[in-house]
């Protein structure tokens, strides 16, 4: 018997059934922690670096041989993605720059060999599983310190206009076989993974070029319920064939937007929901860019989650660890923030999703089954109108754990089809202020009948 999804989405729509089960989780979770670390951290110009200022592997040595966090703890991390209501959580393996956080035998290139001599991906399972949280792990198509990868005229490769490049051989399938004996190793040694994050592909560099059917079965061999990103065929501002009729065997099992939020839910050619997830850096850089305090607020953040879960996505929120292997204090207070909003409302965001009803004026409804979660995010003017709810269908409205009316008044009788709440005792007009000005959840629960929508 196939698990139901726990929250309802519009009547009719059909997913493919494998991925419906192996995203179950995924889609009730909505929220986890993007990891972005490496010896990328210690030059703190950014995980692309090494491209932007094309650094030959001598000229980046210093910043992998300055990868000694001594501070980090795996533990400290997980603690903060609990305290954010975090479910889960995808930390970088390896980069684009190749220089690895795992204990691998296919490469000296490893924190095993650069006086670290820590296993960063080994203690990052073992202490976020250990909370409970999902564990996934992001692993870079690209590897620019591989002598393999192709480098001259490359879209992106440090080496891309260096004429000491030009016409220098190399073995692709030598590379690939490189690169799935990693991923092999990733699949094997950690126990059970719960995500693997491919980034990404480009030009030519996409689909069976990657072998990517013989890495997925690997992958699906080695862990059956994993989820895989849509990256393997495609990148942050594309979908690839997921949302087709005919999705290839490695078109994964969800989109993966980048700094972006969807204008709406996204489907497939036949209008089936397909699963989603933003992923948004808390200031303007993946990984500890010096300078960079451009941090978003809590507000905000909270704000795109509701955003997001009520378009059926989910939100992968990045924090880019310190050289010393501390999260940012400026991230962790942000996001202990989050958390403390979720505390009070998760409810209305874990195993919640799109509502089937049209956007309101004052923000974003999310549902689960026959419940409705009104975020009103902008101030309404007297009653606040539930437009899209068939006001017969209601049972009960809800504010902050205690039961609010539907407003009555000369104020609204023009609208009788139309179910208004306020939030006051009685006052029709009292909905200002807003209870809570970052997002005020009124609870909308539904007669059994369920449709609640005109
Ligand atoms: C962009 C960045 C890359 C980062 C990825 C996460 O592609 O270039 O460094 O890992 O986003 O989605």
């Amino acid at each position: 018997m196939k698990a139901r999804p726990s929250y309802s989405q519009p009547k009719g729509v059909m997913l493919d059934l494998d991925r419906h089960v192996r995203t179950q989780w995924f889609l009730e979770d909505r929220f986890g922690m993007f990891i972005h670390w490496g010896a990328f951290s210690v030059h703190a110009r950014g995980e692309w670096a090494r491209s932007w200022e094309q650094l030959s592997m001598q000229d980046y040595q210093p910043y992998v041989d300055g990868f000694t966090p001594d501070s980090f703890d795996a533990e400290a991390w997980a603690d903060i993605a609990v305290a954010a209501g975090m479910k889960y959580a995808v930390l970088t393996a390896k980069h684009h720059d190749g220089f690895c956080l795992f204990d691998t035998a296919e490469t000296s290139y490893s924190t095993m060999n650069n006086g670290f001599g820590r296993d960063v991906v080994a203690e990052f399972v073992e202490a976020f599983r250990r909370r409970g949280l999902k564990v996934g792990l992001y692993f870079s198509l690209i590897d620019w310190s591989h002598p393999d990868y192709p480098a001259f005229d490359d879209a992106h490769h440090p080496h891309r206009a260096d004429p000491a490049f030009e016409g220098r051989s190399h073995d692709f399938d030598r590379y690939l076989d490189f690169m799935h004996a990693q991923i092999r190793e990733l699949a094997t040694n950690y126990g059970q993974l719960d995500l693997m994050w491919f980034d990404f592909s480009y030009d030519d560099l996409s689909g069976e070029v990657w072998r990517a059917a013989e890495l997925v079965e690997m992958v699906r061999g080695l862990q059956p319920g994993i989820l895989i990103d849509n990256r393997l065929e495609a990148n942050g501002g594309s979908f690839g064939s997921i949302v087709t009729d005919e999705p290839s065997a490695w078109a994964g099992d969800f989109v993966s937007p980048e700094q972006l939020i969807p204008t709406d839910g996204i489907r497939d050619v036949r209008g089936r929901l397909v699963p989603w997830e933003s992923c948004i850096t808390l200031n303007n850089h993946w990984s500890h860019f010096g300078g960079d305090d451009a941090y978003k607020s809590s507000r905000t953040l909270i704000r795109k989650l509701v955003e997001i879960v009520s378009k059926g996505g989910n939100l992968l929120l990045n924090v880019g660890p310190l050289p010393d292997g501390r999260i940012d204090p400026r991230e962790a207070q942000i996001l202990a923030e989050v958390g403390s909003w979720l505390t009070e409302h998760g409810e209305s965001i874990y195993r919640t999703g799109i509502a089937g009803l049209p956007k309101p004026e004052w923000g974003y409804y999310t549902r689960r089954d026959d419940t409705l979660y009104a975020h009103v995010l902008e101030q309404p003017i007297g009653p606040l109108a539930l437009t899209g709810v068939d006001p017969d269908r209601i049972a009960a409205l809800e504010l902050d754990g205690r039961e609010i009316q539907r407003a009555e008044s000369w104020l609204i009788e023009a609208y009788p089809d139309v179910a208004f709440v306020s939030f006051g005792d009685g006052d029709p007009s009292f909905t200002y202020p807003l209870p809570d000005d970052t997002d005020t959840v009124v609870t909308v629960r539904l007669t059994a009948e369920g449709a609640g929508t005109r």
